[in-house]
């Protein structure tokens, strides 16, 4: 289906436009009336009906042209995973026939129209960290630094999920605003009542209902700027089925290598090889458990703009200190930001293929261009991959007004500035995850500062330069609905206790990491809570076995690893508070209203909810625990099913509050490994909560490469009864990666 725009638009020049302005306004009064140009009813939009369907579940329809446009899922990590989806039923298409209609304004812009009942909720639009519930708002969804807020974000993933779902997807690489469930056409058939604001004392019994700031909307009109977008549309039988659905087109979610779970520490921008190897050390000493370091912008050259070539006044023989970490089992990770400076060796034959503007100074290359990837990948397999390097922290990808470059930037492949901006971050990850590590065999864990749609086969992580731990663990939840990997990283705290909380909420992540680029601070620097920071860390480390599980059930079945509690199906009624406006004519002219929504839990795997503490909850918080039992994780008492309770730290210990649902069986380490590379082959114990029955999925590879791919690994399925008995079947041949289970700790009395 193609459309073409108002041809005056593109034809007319500035003159011609001119002097028919003139020659209407010499016209007589009837000139406002005689000048329509262009429809404004519903029925006269047309309708989207060349609908594809590639596979159960999915559609997609095409409006306007395409064929210069950008669309995420042409950037995907993997080819859609078809099969599995198609194994996943068959559900209807979720509108009615011909309901999604669209229009090619006279100004350019393109807009779909999806119909929203009042009653449905609305979540998703990537990584937001100030909401989860996404109803009756207004998104500008352009990729952007943290602090703007208002949708723009390190990963404003144009993908929403329905209360009634269903999931929707505008796959173009464009800045979207979305309107969703406002701004009423004069001629919607649900349109709310009109309530007089104003009515006489008589008339006030009345009114159909209270007067409303925002009258509910019946859809969601979404627009860009641009030739054409794509829409694609998901459904399911939950919420969870669609956002299956979505990471299963993607290319299915990431797997990261075992070493990817364990414990990072990012040293201080200014350390020195052996700076870093006395880091290390003390990390021994104090048995702490480490996996990755990470080495922030002074091992370079030069940073801000960026060289990629080793600083050796501070690194001498970078191949021989990277070895030397990796022979204590610890994994080296590189800063970077892609801007490059003159003095970088690539800088000559990168010119030719960089945009017309620079950041920082450093020259923006085109990852778009093949010759740009090839050369990118080039210089960092000779100097980075050969010499053991694991992986990056892409830096600067989402941009800042102030910084990037500016949106009529032009780039040599003809991408618009624009589409450039919405996908940098993910074109960075496409070139080290496609080029470097898989094409050499090799798994990376790796963090970015910005990511978009259909972006969950990307084993990378967003972090952010904000620091409000509320919005980091909201972080948790608007991630997972999106395809997207977020980390609540650790940089220093005012106190001890927030010290611990930050440090517990960073644990049951889907990375453990330990920012010092600044600080330079350790995780033993507030002694007083030096033994709870190890508690909590040595935790995750015994769960290994059960959160790499979870990751190759996000990789197989497309199931978050870390996720919303509103995918748990019956935790939706208890998600929010409404607080009525109070009319003020300075303050809150229109009586506006209040959501307090509860999104400061979030589940960790497939069976533990972790309900943190933080800020003003820093030693007491409510949680909300859904229907069916939940047990306390460390003593499997029975904590309450449907319910709100009232934890303290106190009672806890100084433990994070973890509550576990009836029937999960979880293996785990007997003890807890000080890195990845010691937990190879390590006993198991498994832990099984309430008195059902319940199985679990214990996925091993070799850890490391892309031979699961190809069919080597196993899983176990532990099965045990309601007795406490143990079965344990293998499928598959792959190689075993974790030891033998030892007993099963009946948690439940
Ligand atoms: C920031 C980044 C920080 C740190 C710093 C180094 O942009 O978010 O985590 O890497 O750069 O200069």
């Amino acid at each position: 289906m193609s459309q073409t725009h108002c041809p005056l638009k593109s034809t007319a020049s500035f003159a011609a436009l001119l002097s028919i302005a003139l020659t209407l306004h010499a016209q007589d009064a009837d000139f406002m009336h005689s000048t329509v140009k262009q429809a404004t009813t519903l029925d006269t939009l047309p309708v989207i009906q060349d609908w594809q369907h590639p596979a159960n579940g999915v559609w997609s329809a095409s409006i306007g042209d395409m064929a210069n446009e950008l669309r995420y899922t042409d950037l995907a990590a993997e080819p859609p995973r078809i099969d599995r989806l198609n194994t996943l039923g068959d559900p209807d298409f979720p509108f009615e026939a011909d309901s999604i209609r669209y229009s090619i304004n006279p100004d350019g812009r393109v807009m779909v129209r999806i119909p929203c009942g009042p009653d449905e909720k609305l979540y998703g639009y990537g990584l937001q960290l100030d909401k989860v519930n996404q109803t009756s708002r207004v998104l500008e969804l352009n990729m952007d630094h943290w602090g703007q807020g208002g949708g723009r974000t390190h990963a404003p993933v144009p993908f929403y999920v329905s209360s009634k779902g269903y999931g929707v997807f505008f796959n173009t690489a464009r800045f979207l605003k979305v309107y969703n469930q406002i701004s009423n056409r004069k001629d919607a058939t649900q349109r709310p009542h009109e309530v007089d604001r104003n009515p006489p004392e008589d008339e006030v019994a009345s009114q159909p209902g209270p007067w409303q700031a925002n009258p509910m909307g019946d859809s969601v009109e979404a627009a860009i700027s641009g030739n054409g977008l794509e829409l694609m549309v998901f459904a399911g039988d939950s919420m969870l089925e669609v956002v299956q659905r979505y990471n299963l087109y993607s290319g299915g979610g990431a797997l990261p290598p075992l070493w990817g779970l364990g414990f990072w520490h990012r040293v201080h921008a200014h350390h020195n090889a052996q700076q870093v190897e006395t880091e290390v050390a003390e990390y021994t000493e104090h048995q702490f458990p480490l996996d990755v370091i990470g080495l922030e912008p002074g091992w370079m050259t030069k940073s801000y703009p960026c060289t990629f070539e080793w600083q050796t006044k501070r690194f001498p023989d970078p191949q021989a200190f990277t070895q030397g970490l990796l022979k204590q089992g610890i994994r080296l990770n590189l800063w970077e930001n892609p801007y490059l400076s003159q003095h970088a060796k690539l800088y000559a034959d990168m010119y030719p293929l960089s945009g017309s503007h620079t950041v920082w100074l450093g020259i923006v290359p085109d990852y778009t261009l093949p010759a740009a990837r090839h050369l990118l990948a080039a210089q960092h397999k000779a100097d980075h991959f050969d010499i053991g390097i694991s992986g990056y922290k892409m830096d600067e990808v989402d941009g800042y007004d102030r910084w990037l470059w500016p949106d009529h930037a032009t780039f040599p492949s003809g991408n618009s500035a624009e589409a450039l901006r919405q996908t940098y971050g993910m074109l960075l990850q496409k070139l080290l995850y496609q080029d470097l590590f898989k094409a050499n065999n090799q798994r990376t864990y790796s963090l970015v500062r910005a990511s978009n749609g259909a972006a969950s086969g990307y084993p990378f992580v967003i972090y952010s330069d904000s620091y409000d731990h509320a919005q980091y663990i909201t972080g948790l939840s608007t991630a997972s609905l999106c395809g997207i990997l977020w980390t609540p990283e650790i940089r220093s705290a005012g106190s001890a206790r927030e010290w611990l909380n930050r440090m517990q909420t960073v644990c049951f992540s889907p990375m453990a990491n330990l920012n010092a680029w600044a600080s330079g601070v350790k995780p033993w620097d507030f002694p007083e809570v030096t033994d709870a920071v190890r508690d909590v860390i040595e935790l995750r480390m015994r769960l290994l076995p059960y959160f790499y599980s979870a990751f190759a059930a996000y990789n197989r079945d497309g199931i978050p690893p870390v996720r919303a509690m509103i995918l748990e199906g019956d935790f939706e009624a208890g998600d929010q508070t409404i607080i009525a406006g109070e009319l003020d004519s300075e303050t809150n002219p229109y009586a506006t209203g209040e959501i307090i929504e509860k999104n400061d839990q979030f589940m960790f795997g497939p069976s533990i909810m972790v309900a943190p503490f933080y800020q003003e909850h820093a030693t007491e918080r409510s949680v909300q625990l859904p229907a069916g039992n939940w047990y306390n994780f460390y003593t499997g008492v029975l904590a309450g099913n449907n319910c709100m309770i009232t934890v303290t730290a106190a009672e806890l210990q100084d433990r994070t509050p973890l509550f576990v649902k009836q029937g999960a069986i979880i293996p785990m380490f007997a003890q807890a490994p000080l890195n990845s590379t010691a937990a190879k082959g390590q006993d198991m114990i498994v832990r099984h909560y309430g008195n059902t029955a319940g199985s679990c999925e214990l996925y091993e590879d070799d850890a490391s490469t892309f031979d699961y791919q190809g069919g080597s690994y196993r899983i176990r399925t532990l099965s045990v009864d309601a007795d406490g008995a143990l079965d344990v079947k293998i499928e598959g041949n792959g190689p075993a990666l974790f030891g033998e289970i030892l007993n099963v700790e009946q948690m439940t009395k």
